[in-house]
């Protein structure tokens, strides 16, 4: 098994990333970005999300401390590959910044090491055509936050081999995480295929007016359990990048079942991206979400 794993890109899922792989799994990590300041913001996530396990409890100091202490930001490629047996990219969605990253780590390592990517839109068979061994690449999708989400879409591409597939699910294992396995290279994959249609309903449902958002979120929390309403979930995760899935998903399936409500094209040009911009479906100027 190996021990060493490396994470390229420290955002908000690459900094979780590692510090999964670092927490749970016991991996030592080497932590890839392109600015100083990118990799400081990385790691006092990193730092912050710990402290928090320890005060509720499910850490001790010492294991935050040494846990902190596997990961090892670089800003250099040659040195974060160097000796991984697994390289997760959590990089920036553009296909052009991944497929030179994926050919550039691939022109690094030996051709047994397992090159993952956490994309949640690009296509695993692409990523896999700009290296020298697609059959050693593979989708490994984690949620958002991955430190609490338990969940890996494994994804597999054209050329992916079987054994890569399996090592990623061993190596998801250890991080902690549950999988699911995505046989092919299909836009959406599991969860995203089904979710983004349904935000999309809901944003069709405040548009023709048969309910205020705050219903809507109500309707779904209580009649189906869902944990937050979907109105409220699009706030969260940016109505921009709901759009740009959207969008991707007409583009692969060419059917127009994913066609985007036009409110959602008009509040994205308006600016109203949801809670990064300050509103969207809600006000979020305040301490929490209030109605928009
Ligand atoms: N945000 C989510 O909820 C979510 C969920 C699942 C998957 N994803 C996927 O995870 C990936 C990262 O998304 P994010 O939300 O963390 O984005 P982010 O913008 O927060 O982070 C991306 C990081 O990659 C860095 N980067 C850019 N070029 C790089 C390079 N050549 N080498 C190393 N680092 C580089 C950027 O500087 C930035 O720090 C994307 O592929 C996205 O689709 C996002």
């Amino acid at each position: 098994m190996n021990s060493k794993v490396t994470v390229l890109g420290a955002g908000l899922m690459g900094h979780g990333i590692a510090q999964v792989a670092a927490q749970v799994g016991g991996y030592e990590v080497s932590l890839l970005d392109v600015k100083q300041e990118f990799l400081d913001r990385g790691l006092t996530m990193i730092k912050g999300s710990l402290a928090k396990f320890v005060a509720k409890g499910t850490l001790t100091q010492s294991e935050a401390y040494a846990a902190l202490a596997r990961i090892h930001p670089t800003l250099n490629l040659k040195e974060a590959v160097r000796g991984s047996d697994l390289v997760i990219e959590a990089a920036s969605e553009d296909p052009k910044l991944k497929l030179d990253l994926f050919k550039n780590v691939s022109d690094l390592v030996e051709g047994d090491v397992v090159l993952a990517s956490n994309t949640s839109s690009i296509s695993i068979t692409l990523l896999g055509g700009a290296t020298e061994h697609p059959e050693s690449v593979c989708g490994m999708h984690f949620f958002n936050p991955p430190q609490l989400m338990p969940l890996v879409e494994i994804v597999k591409g054209r050329k992916t081999s079987e054994e890569t597939v399996q090592f990623v699910k061993e190596t998801s294992k250890k991080m902690g995480k549950e999988t699911v396995l995505c046989k092919k290279d299909s836009p959406g994959f599991i969860v995203n295929r089904i979710l983004v249609p349904a935000l999309n309903e809901a944003i069709f449902l405040v548009q023709e007016e048969v309910a205020d958002p705050e219903d809507i979120d109500k309707a779904l929390k209580l009649g189906l359990n869902w944990p937050m309403g979907p109105l409220r979930l699009l706030d969260y995760v940016g109505l921009d990048t709901t759009l740009n899935i959207t969008q991707v998903f007409i583009n692969e399936f060419q059917d127009s079942k994913y066609r985007p409500p036009p409110l959602l094209r008009e509040m994205v040009r308006a600016g109203l991206l949801g809670r990064k911009s300050g509103k969207g479906f809600y006000d979020w100027s305040g301490e929490g979400p209030r109605k928009g």
